[in-house]
């Protein structure tokens, strides 16, 4: 790849985080960038965790145009917000920021937008309305999974976590469709659901694996991992082992990525890119 040129009009966008040095986001906004000819960057903003609040207040006028906001930033993201979409507010997290010319700034949340085109596009035959999901973990990707699960359609969330209260505490929020269940009684939870949906930083160490009893799903669940470094988890390999249809986490990132890019540079992606080809390239798979 060539790197179109930088100018006086090039719009800027971005990811924070922290840490953000292995983010994927910008090798798939600065290919789509440059595919589609568009005078943009997209960089990276690997921020202290006590400075977003003030990197948000700066860029306050839209010298930035938008941020992606990643881990431990997407809670507080929403807070900073001057306007926050339904679906963000549903989540308690943003995802996107956007400066506006007048100096405000609104929150959005495509982290569900990507998890829900993640199903539709390596579970096709999928029905989410047709039982019940499990998620297992409580913390902001968990609500943020439950929210869109729930928005899909699904009529009953299972929330599955290691500490039962913060299952209980989310179940609460979201109402008559949710039930929290311990992590010793996953294989109840898990009974006579369409799809199971890992949100939890279990495997997110080295070597660390979620045990999980998936072999109490129906032969047909789907089983989904939000995380994509590797890109089969030691939880979707196990799936995989006993004929599980699964879905990956990349799918899910870069389904958050194409709302992004769109709020960010005012049109959508370029459907030329083959973006998954170009991701895999980087972390294998
Ligand atoms: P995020 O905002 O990215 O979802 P988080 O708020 O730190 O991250 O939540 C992490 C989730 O992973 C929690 O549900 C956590 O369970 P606890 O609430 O019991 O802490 C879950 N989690 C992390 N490590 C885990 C492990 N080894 N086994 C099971 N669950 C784990």
């Amino acid at each position: 790849m060539t790197r179109p040129p930088i100018t006086g009009a090039t719009v800027v966008a971005g990811v924070a985080g922290q840490p953000v040095r292995h983010s994927l986001s910008p090798l798939i906004h600065n290919a789509w960038l440059e595919a589609a000819g568009i005078d943009g960057v997209y960089v990276p903003f690997d921020l202290p965790i006590a400075g977003f609040e003030g990197f948000v207040a700066g860029l306050r006028g839209g010298a930035v145009r938008g941020i992606n906001v990643t881990v431990p930033f997407k809670e507080v993201a929403l807070t900073l917000a001057d306007r926050a979409s339904d679906r963000a507010l549903a989540a308690s997290a943003a995802n996107i920021l956007v400066f506006e010319a007048d100096g405000s700034v609104i929150a959005d949340n495509t982290d569900g937008v990507g998890l829900i085109s993640a199903f539709a596009i390596q579970a096709p035959g999928l029905v989410l309305a047709s039982g019940p999901v499990a998620i297992l973990g409580a913390g902001g990707g968990a609500r943020g999974a439950a929210a869109a699960l729930l928005a899909a359609g699904a009529p009953q969330v299972r929330i599955i976590n290691r500490t039962l209260a913060k299952a209980q505490a989310m179940a609460k929020a979201f109402g008559a469709r949710a039930t929290a269940h311990p992590l010793a009684g996953a294989a109840h939870a898990f009974a006579g659901v369409v799809a199971v949906v890992n949100a939890t930083s279990a495997e997110l160490g080295e070597k660390a694996v979620l045990e999980a009893p998936l072999e109490a799903t129906p032969a047909g669940a789907v089983v989904m991992d939000m995380v994509y470094r590797p890109l089969i988890t030691p939880f979707l390999a196990h799936a995989r082992r006993i004929g599980r249809p699964t879905v990956d986490g990349l799918a899910m990132l870069i389904g958050q990525a194409a709302p992004a890019f769109e709020a960010f540079y005012g049109r959508p992606p370029p459907a030329q890119v083959d973006i998954r080809a170009l991701a895999l390239k980087v972390i294998g798979g």
